[in-house]
């Protein structure tokens, strides 16, 4: 049986290790390497392992053993069929029995050498596993990124979080740009309650006190972000946003969130590492597309992997002049296949000013752009096969 693995560790250098030793393992691979061992790891596993459900976990303990452990333990709760290899410095009995109890199979010392690792991957392959089943019941996190200031995050995350709810999906939209509270202003509602609120009530959050506190848009999803004072930077923490984004996939289908142009904050950073897929958003224009180059090298050294993002081209124009790039040479560029193409609209302007989603008007109303953007939903669900840019 080929080996699939998965890497949770905060130390580059451990996981580049792995990867070389991996080379030198015929029939063995890396599904996807997690840069961080958090609490919300069992998020991104589970939903690795939709795909792989063959796949083993090697985790690393030594940045932080305690926490390490806990979210192994998660893990565990969560996939109880996984085979997991813990990793530390130290292989005393405290430290090999505690990461037994979390649940491993498996233990290797560090420095990783070579023998043993082999030794390891041997027993994984042996061992026989369950698959794990099915569908994951945790809920999704999706996230839209901006390559560029204005390239269409916030209506494409809008527009996307009320065709999950109107496709019967329970979906929360969470805006993360915390300069505009655009997605209030998208879907015309004033929220009384912020993602501090939030922050304050994780420990005793439940979905009624969640939905008392945030808005419920008249189409079904609900919405919260930042307040409204821009003056104001909530002490909204990366934690925080780990335990509530478990809370949300626990209890929603969906999560949609707008991450705005992440420039390096840390809560967006923890959602695009929770997230199944980021979508980063570009245009045809030239300096968009240099900058997703940058954010994509940026993720990729950050130690995301391309199957987790997708690229859509917003106002895509299938014959553009020549100020603007075609689809081959974005592709080409970006060394990434373009996911889905949405046309520019005087429809996107005019939700905008109404206040409301473009998929809130008449079935009829929004044409084009509103087939796009349900085609692009299907598509990214999974619905039913649909048309891409061509
Ligand atoms: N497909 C489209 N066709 C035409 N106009 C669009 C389209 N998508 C977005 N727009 C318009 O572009 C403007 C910027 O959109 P939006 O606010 O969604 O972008 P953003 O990336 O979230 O911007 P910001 O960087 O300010 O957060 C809005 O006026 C919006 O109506
Ligand atoms: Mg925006």
């Amino acid at each position: 049986m080929p080996i699939s693995l998965l890497i949770a560790s905060s130390d580059e250098h451990f996981r580049e290790t792995v990867r070389e030793s991996l080379v030198n393992i015929g029939n063995a691979r890396i599904v996807s390497e997690y840069p961080e061992v958090s609490s919300n790891l069992y998020i991104r596993v589970l939903q690795d392992l939709e795909r792989n459900p063959e796949a083993g976990l090697i985790v690393d303990l030594a940045s932080d053993p305690d926490a390490s452990l806990k979210a192994l333990e998660k893990v565990k709760q969560a996939a109880p069929e996984i085979y997991v290899i813990a990793s530390n410095y130290h292989a005393d009995g405290e430290t090999v029995i505690a990461s037994l109890r979390a649940g491993a199979s498996d233990f290797l010392i560090q420095p990783l050498k070579r023998v043993e690792f082999r030794d390891a991957m041997a027993r994984l392959e042996r061992t026989p596993r369950r698959a794990v089943s099915g569908a994951s019941r945790l809920g999704k996190i999706y996230s839209f990124l901006g390559a560029k200031g204005g390239v269409g995050v916030t209506t494409l995350a809008v527009n996307f979080a009320a065709i999950m709810a109107q496709n019967k999906q329970q979906t929360v939209l969470v805006d993360l740009d915390f300069t505009a509270n655009d997605c209030a202003m998208q879907t015309g509602s004033s929220p009384q309650h912020t993602l501090q609120e939030v922050g304050e009530n994780l420990g005793r959050m439940d979905q009624a006190l969640f939905e008392g506190l945030v808005v419920r848009d008249p189409l079904g999803f609900f919405l919260v972000g930042p307040p409204d004072q821009v003056e104001h930077r909530i002490p909204f923490t990366e934690s925080m946003f780990r335990e509530f984004a478990s809370f949300l996939v626990e209890k929603y289908d969906s999560v949609v969130i707008d991450a705005g142009r992440w420039v390096v904050d840390e809560v967006v950073l923890a959602a695009l590492q929770s997230s199944s897929t980021i979508f980063l958003v570009i245009t045809q224009q030239f300096p968009s597309i240099r900058n997703a180059q940058r954010y994509i090298a940026a993720l990729m050294r950050l130690g995301f992997n391309q199957d987790q993002l997708k690229l859509v081209v917003n106002e895509y124009q299938k014959k553009p002049d020549a100020s603007l790039a075609t689809l081959e040479q974005i592709q080409q560029t970006l060394n990434q296949p373009v996911f889905y193409g949405i046309p520019g609209s005087p429809a996107a302007l005019a939700a905008v000013n109404r206040g409301r989603p473009v998929a809130a008007a008449a079935r009829n109303g929004a044409g084009d752009l509103e087939r796009a953007l349900r085609g692009f939903v299907n598509k990214a669900t999974g619905a039913k096969a649909s048309v891409t840019a061509k």
